[in-house]
């Protein structure tokens, strides 16, 4: 796929196929992420693969449950309150067969390194048919000490980026974007 194909094709995708992702294939999005730049060439991230389905369900409730303790439901989003309030099955990682959270250890611009490897993993994703969302409802919970305990992550590391990975189920329509604001200093 053409580099400008997988980045004007990407969407977060929600919806996923049972179909189970290699194990090969996982480590090859870790990989491509790796080939991020990283500011100082530090590569502060490390990669948590979550296939184990009862504990992304464990993940999903416990973040649920940590949103609702921390918004302010009254100016959240209408989608957030709906996914909060009602007695909602809303799984936060949307029943995808694989997470990989990225995470990194504090320092200069570590979140930002972060962020490319992101993006990197998801546009990697693309070009080979593969679906991807950055699930930022779980991200809060798993700062947290049981958070990082559920996943096994030193208790240095900092969660950045849970990114659901699975075969899309259906096309998933564009999200219109803004016309950036653009200022030209010539
Ligand atoms: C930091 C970050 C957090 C996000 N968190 C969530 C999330 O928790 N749940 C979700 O469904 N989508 C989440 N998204 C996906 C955005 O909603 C999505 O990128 C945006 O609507 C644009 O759609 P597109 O990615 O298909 O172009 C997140 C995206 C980013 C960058």
């Amino acid at each position: 796929m053409e580099l400008m194909d997988a980045i004007r094709h990407r969407r977060s995708v929600r919806a996923f196929t049972d179909a189970p992702v290699p194990k090969e294939v996982l480590l090859g999005l870790v990989d491509a992420a790796t080939l991020a730049p990283s500011a100082n060439n530090a590569e502060h991230w490390h990669f948590t693969i979550i296939q184990n389905q009862a504990l992304l369900d464990r993940i999903s409730d416990a973040s649920k449950a940590h949103m609702l303790k921390v918004t302010d439901l009254a100016s959240a989003g209408s989608r957030v309150r709906e996914h909060l309030t009602a007695a909602s099955d809303f799984h936060v990682f949307y029943h995808a067969p694989a997470v990989i959270l990225i995470s990194t250890l504090s320092g200069d611009f570590a979140i930002e390194d972060a962020a490319l490897a992101a993006e990197n993993l998801m546009l990697a994703a693309r070009g080979q048919g593969l679906g991807t969302c950055w699930i930022g409802f779980a991200q809060k919970w798993l700062e947290t000490a049981e958070g990082k305990q559920a996943v096994e992550l030193d208790p240095h590391y900092i969660p950045v980026a849970p990114i659901i990975v699975g075969t899309p189920k259906g096309e998933t329509p564009p999200v219109p974007r803004k016309t950036p604001a653009v200022h030209w200093i010539d």
